[in-house]
């Protein structure tokens, strides 16, 4: 057992519930390494798990530790683990079960863990794993995105709507999105050939697009169909059991639910060492301040404009 520090809660709910605190970890078992983190990535998704949303899946064992995505340095490795060895640096991402990347240490499943290319940064991988792979499974295996597609993508300059319109670009397809007034200008910077505001009306975009990808806002699918070309696709990652049920039976509507694999890590490692996908970092915050700084960015009092960082040194 080795003691860490980590950020974790008691029972489902609401920010007020986290804690910073030791926490004992079990040594590697089969598979898994310990990772010294360097730094992690915050994800709306840790605190829809926290609050409870998710809480079929994610059990009613706690503490829980909180976070998903982070980057470090491998202090041990369990029985059978090849892929990286003591001393390497790697980033990965926690499953959604385990959880627990807000800490010092980590002991992670070694197959979601890949080594890190020595042009990033640890905060620019670890700013990486859960929008990096959702975007790409999104636009590449859900949307079969091609080179002359053109895809829009609802939520342009959220944290997955961004990695899809980079790497959408570097398909070589065309690029519309949605986000909000005024920061249009930092989308057409980023490549996106024409940018709408939340509340634009879908008549205007009206069998335009090879693929939609929908990360936030209101847009229906119905809306969304009438933007689509003939044999167009719909992918939506804002997931709810209605919809999961009518991707069942609709050819040109699909929901993702994103799952970390080494190759789709070792892809987005790929394309941000080439710096094809670039994650902008907001703000970086130690351990010990981060549960304020979660807390800010949970309740949306803070611009976003990239990722919060949380930091070990
Ligand atoms: N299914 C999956 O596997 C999966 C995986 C990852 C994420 N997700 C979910 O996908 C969503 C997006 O994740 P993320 O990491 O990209 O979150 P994020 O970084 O918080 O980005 C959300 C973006 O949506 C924008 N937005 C808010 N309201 C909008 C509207 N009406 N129209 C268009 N854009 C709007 C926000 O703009 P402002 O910042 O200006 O408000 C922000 O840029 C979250 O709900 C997350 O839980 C699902």
């Amino acid at each position: 057992m080795s003691t860490t520090q980590r950020i974790q809660y008691h029972q489902y709910g609401g920010p007020e519930l986290m804690r910073l605190e030791p926490f004992e970890a079990a040594p590697p078992g089969n598979g898994q390494v310990q990772v010294k983190v360097v730094a992690a990535a915050a994800n709306p998704m840790d605190w829809k798990i926290r609050d409870g949303l998710t809480k079929m899946q994610t059990g009613r064992r706690f503490p829980r530790g909180l976070g998903h995505d982070f980057a470090g340095v491998v202090e041990r490795v369990g029985e059978g683990v090849t892929s990286v060895v003591k001393g390497d640096a790697v980033f990965g991402a926690m499953t959604m079960k385990a959880s627990g990347a807000f800490a010092d240490t980590v002991i992670a499943d070694a197959k979601l863990v890949v080594k890190k290319p020595a042009e990033l940064s640890y905060e620019a991988a670890a700013a990486l794993p859960t929008v990096g792979v959702t975007a790409w499974q999104a636009l590449v295996e859900k949307g079969r995105l091609q080179s002359g597609h053109s895809v829009f993508i609802c939520g342009v300059l959220g944290g997955v709507g961004r990695c899809a319109a980079q790497i959408a670009l570097m398909k070589g397809a065309t690029v519309f999105g949605s986000c909000r007034d005024g920061a249009s200008d930092e989308a057409m910077a980023a490549g996106v050939t024409r940018v709408v505001g939340f509340d634009f009306d879908p008549q205007v975009l009206k069998g335009r697009f090879d693929v939609i990808v929908i990360t936030a806002g209101t847009l229906t699918r119905k809306e969304a169909r009438g933007m689509l070309k003939r044999g167009g696709r719909i992918v939506d990652i804002n997931v709810t059991p209605a919809k999961l049920a009518r991707s069942l039976f609709a050819r040109d509507f699909e929901v993702l639910i994103a799952k970390y694999t080494p190759e789709a890590l070792a892809m987005v490692a790929r394309a941000a060492a080439a710096g094809d996908v670039v994650v902008p970092i907001a703000r970086t915050v130690s351990l010990t301040r981060a549960i304020e700084a979660l807390t800010e960015l949970e309740r949306h009092h803070v611009p976003k404009g990239g990722k919060l960082i949380i930091t070990t040194h």
